[in-house]
């Protein structure tokens, strides 16, 4: 968090005024040990459990069912907290209805087209769930497993450590992936996500995150007010079955060109046509910064009526900017309003979609003996 944020925290506290929303109130120190409490059942009765973190003005509530972050309360310039991620109340609604919200995804986020790949002259064929194509894993991707938590206070960060082990076969992708997701919140508030994964066999890997952001708060209508930055010169044009065509197009002069921030909206009814066969934006950035050693920035967004920013950091290549174009306000949130197209945003730090099939595109190819290992952080501020 900047220390805008902390001081307004702070302001708040002093002048008396209420900075929450929804309970207790902001604490800008840390180091409390994560709470886990009951939040449902799966049909076959596994128990699904909610974590609760909060560190630095940040609150994070993380369910054992898909890594999924059910809710990120961050405050406003006045110090107002809100749930700024989209979501569902029930377990039996996540597992019914949901469109990754909060996710984790793997083995491979987006989508590899047909499903199909070949690696050291092997053919492997995916689940296919997305038209022909195979999306965020597939059928029963990672956002659909129950993952082994465990808390963990460290200095002054506090954060769960998730551990699901997919199987050699699982939805067609081949070796044993052992995944860790570390999800840490710091003592300035940042949200910072660390992935780790081994294999014992040659395959594919691409995880990322899901949170569907709206920094005016989950139902509390659209984001195309909001104003992004993405550090990008180029992005990946798709054909109809939003697989890139494996050109590296320039923003520059169309409405992909987010280098200097601007509303969403501003763009968003162009008629071009990668906007109308996507509904809107779903396409990979090529970052700038390309794959770096370290988590640099890559992407600013910003609500200005509540004030609330988040910058994301990653040391991966792209970032998929998904404009929430398949809401339609069938499904109801937390907060008991509707998700309408729009009403909520992705920014999935990654490698590029359909990368096994694209040899120009950095590879997504683990083998065993390597450790995957990216880095995303989120922070907030005001
Ligand atoms: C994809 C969209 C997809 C959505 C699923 C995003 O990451 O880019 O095409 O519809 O996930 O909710």
């Amino acid at each position: 968090m900047e220390l805008n944020r902390r001081t307004v925290i702070a302001g708040a506290a002093a002048a008396g005024v209420a900075a929450t929303t929804l309970g207790g109130t902001a604490h800008a120190t840390g180091g409390r040990k994560p709470v886990k409490t009951l939040f449902g059942k799966l049909a076959d009765g596994t128990k699904i459990y909610s974590w609760s973190l909060e560190n630095g003005g940040t609150r994070l509530k993380v369910l054992s069912y898909g890594g999924i972050v059910q809710s990120l309360e961050i405050p406003d310039r006045r110090g107002r907290y809100a749930n700024v991620s989209a979501g569902f109340a029930t377990i039996d609604d996540y597992v019914a209805k949901s469109p990754y919200f909060g996710a984790l995804i793997g083995r491979y986020g987006n989508r590899i087209g047909k499903g199909k790949f070949t690696l050291d002259g092997k053919n492997y064929q995916l689940s296919v769930n997305d038209g022909e194509q195979s999306l965020h894993g597939g059928a029963k991707g990672f956002d659909k497993r129950v993952w082994d938590i465990e808390p963990f206070v460290k200095g002054s960060d506090v954060g769960l450590h998730l551990y699901y082990t997919s199987v050699d076969g699982e939805m067609g992708y081949p070796g044993t992936l052992k995944t860790k997701v570390t999800y840490t919140l710091t003592r300035h508030g940042d949200w910072r996500v660390d992935y780790e994964a081994t294999t014992d066999k040659a395959t594919v890997v691409n995880l990322t995150s899901h949170v569907y952001f709206n920094l005016a708060g989950e139902g509390s209508g659209t984001i195309e007010d909001h104003e992004l930055q993405i550090a990008a010169s180029r992005y990946t044009p798709t054909d109809a079955g939003l697989i890139p065509t494996g050109e590296l197009a320039k923003v520059a002069g169309t409405p992909f060109d987010f280098r200097k921030a601007k509303p969403i909206g501003r763009d968003i009814r162009v008629s071009h046509p990668q906007l109308v066969t996507a509904k809107g934006f779903d396409h990979n950035w090529v970052l700038d910064k390309g794959i770096t050693a370290r988590p640099e920035h890559v992407a600013t967004l910003r609500d200005p009526a509540s004030g609330r920013t988040m910058k994301i950091a990653t040391n991966e290549p792209g970032l998929q900017f998904y404009s929430g174009n398949f809401l339609d306000g069938t499904l109801t949130g937390p907060s008991g309003r509707t998700y309408r197209q729009g009403d909520a945003l992705c920014l999935e730090t990654q490698h590029f979609p359909d990368s096994p099939n694209k040899p120009k595109f950095p590879s997504t190819v683990l083998r065993p003996g390597q450790t995957y290992r990216t880095t995303t952080i989120h922070t907030f501020g005001c």
